[in-house]
């Protein structure tokens, strides 16, 4: 599924980065500029992120 649109960020790749040490939202936008276009995908975004925390 892609979370955001703007960037082309899917859930997958937003749990690679939770693999790969990410744990915040600043950190996730660093990393795949994920919610700094438009923002839509903002609270999509963290919720997906809280997801892959809860599951490592
Ligand atoms: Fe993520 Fe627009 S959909 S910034």
């Amino acid at each position: 599924m892609i979370v955001c649109v703007c960037h082309n960020v899917s859930d997958r790749k937003i749990r690679q980065a939770v693999e790969e040490g990410v744990t915040t939202m600043p950190e996730l936008r660093a990393q795949l500029q994920v919610g700094t276009c438009c923002g839509k995908c903002h609270s999509c975004a963290k919720t997906v992120l809280r997801e892959c925390l809860e599951d490592r």
